[in-house]
């Protein structure tokens, strides 16, 4: 890692995290906005970083394992004085196990999560019971779930588990922003399906 990234990952980022603050974690109180919106999985950060620049009324929690897209997160962030945007860096699980104040999240967006294509790796997909039962908990009555992916078969079995949970489904006509996987879907010439699942 260079050494301006280190300084990033050492000064920037701690700036952003989440994981100390007083649990369970209230972050419309964090934000001082109503409207929070979770980027599940925020990969290089292109989604996070538009959403809070675009959408200042809004808090926007980015969370990934991966160090990369977060120090991006965090420097543009610094350079912009963006106050509407936290980290996490670690696993989302965690996060949305205990950490935030159930029913206090607008939405939870899930753009091109890994697709784990072959079958005995589909268990590791993150639509499951257990993520859709948590993601339930800590949505607001009315709040959503936007999913987006390129992988037919993961659409295929993601909807239909959703379907089958206390959801309301609905195909989704939103304007998905340009992430890094989107742009590259577009350039394999992907077919991208989307959906909004509704607490209602
Ligand atoms: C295929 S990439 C998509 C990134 C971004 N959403 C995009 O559209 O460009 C999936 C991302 O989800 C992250 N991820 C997968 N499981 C995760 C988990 N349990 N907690 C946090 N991040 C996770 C990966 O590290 C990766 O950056």
């Amino acid at each position: 890692m260079s050494a301006s990234r280190e300084r990033t990952l050492r000064e920037l980022l701690p700036n952003f995290e989440i994981s100390g603050l007083e649990r369970p974690i209230d972050l419309a109180k964090v934000f001082n906005r109503e409207m929070v919106i979770v980027d599940f999985g925020s990969g290089m950060g292109l989604h996070a970083l538009s959403l809070a620049s675009s959408s200042p009324d809004v808090g926007v929690l980015a969370i990934d394992v991966h160090t990369v897209g977060l120090l991006a997160i965090a420097e543009i962030a610094t350079e912009q004085e963006l106050t509407n945007l936290r980290t996490h860096h670690g696993d989302g699980m965690d996060v949305f196990t205990d950490w935030l104040k159930p029913e206090s999240i607008a939405e939870v967006h899930v753009l091109f999560p890994d697709p784990w294509p072959k079958a005995r790796h589909h268990k590791r997909r993150l639509i499951s019971q257990l993520f859709l039962d948590q993601v339930f908990a800590l949505l607001k009555p009315g709040g959503r779930m936007v999913f987006v992916t390129d992988d037919e078969s993961y659409f295929e079995s993601a909807s239909a588990t959703i379907a089958a949970h206390k959801f309301r489904v609905i195909q989704s006509d939103w304007d998905i922003p340009m992430t890094t996987y989107h742009q590259r879907a577009v350039r394999l010439g992907h077919k991208i399906s989307q959906l909004s699942a509704y607490k209602s």
